[in-house]
């Protein structure tokens, strides 16, 4: 944290009696909100400081829900298909979001992105088990055979050994699975490998993060709590 007239002063805004006059002005803002004394503490990695409505000092660290619908591909350019970046606000271009891991073009649901490197590294990492949950739409119907062979830890079609997974059958054809990594077309596979094609599939779910009410299509901003907690959630260094 540092104070607000000094993080202005050290980001060219001007002179300290110029950026007191700027503040007086009322030309300053804290994430949106005009703000006038100079001797507010503000957290510039985490919080937006603006004058005359730019932001100052650059990037800020942010993490971003999204609600992904189907059709969009996860990638931060595609030459022909459509990206999930083309639904984040064109006022973000300038953070460098990136997803963080990725869903199929046809999977719908949770989809969150970061300019936090270390943050990214942290979620997609499999040693940080971080459990992802997903509704399916599938042929048959999931028993509890199934459900041990998921706890147990599947075998793919082509011998790549998954970790232990929650299967929780919801009704004919319909499943609540929880996966702790994310290989390519993981849960579609798995539940192939079981004989359950899927039809139909959303990440509901990312440790504690759920979608809440938030529309499909849409994007917002978690709040400094979320962020925090999620950071408990990916703690501290990689284990070993
Ligand atoms: N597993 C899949 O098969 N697809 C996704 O998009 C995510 C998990």
């Amino acid at each position: 944290m540092i104070r607000l007239d000094k993080f202005l002063c050290g980001s060219g805004a001007g002179t300290r009696s110029q950026v007191k006059l700027l503040l007086k002005a009322g030309r300053v803002s804290v994430d949106g909100a005009v703000e006038k004394d100079g001797g507010r503490k503000v957290d510039p990695a985490a919080q937006t400081v603006a004058l005359d409505g730019t932001p100052l000092g650059g990037r800020r660290r942010m993490v971003v829900m999204l609600n992904k619908p189907e059709g969009y591909v996860t990638a931060t350019e595609d030459p022909w298909q459509k990206t999930v970046m083309e639904l984040l606000p064109p006022a973000w271009k300038h953070q460098e979001l990136k997803p963080i891991g990725r869903l199929d073009k046809a999977t719908e649901g949770l989809l969150l992105f970061t300019n936090d490197g270390e943050l990214l590294h942290r979620m997609i990492s499999p040693r940080r088990r971080v459990p992802k949950v997903y509704y399916a739409r599938h042929e048959g119907q999931a028993d509890s055979g199934d459900a041990a062979a998921f706890a147990a830890g599947l075998t793919l079609g082509d011998g790549t050994l998954c970790l232990p997974a929650k299967l929780e059958p919801l009704g004919p054809g319909q499943s609540r699975i929880t996966v702790v990594e994310g290989k390519y077309h993981q849960v579609r596979r798995m539940m192939a490998a079981r004989g359950m094609p899927v039809s139909y599939l959303e990440r509901q779910q990312e440790g504690s993060l759920t979608l809440g009410d938030l529309p499909r299509g849409q994007v917002r901003e978690l709040s400094r709590e979320e962020i925090r907690t999620l950071e408990q959630e990916t703690g501290g260094k990689d284990p070993a």
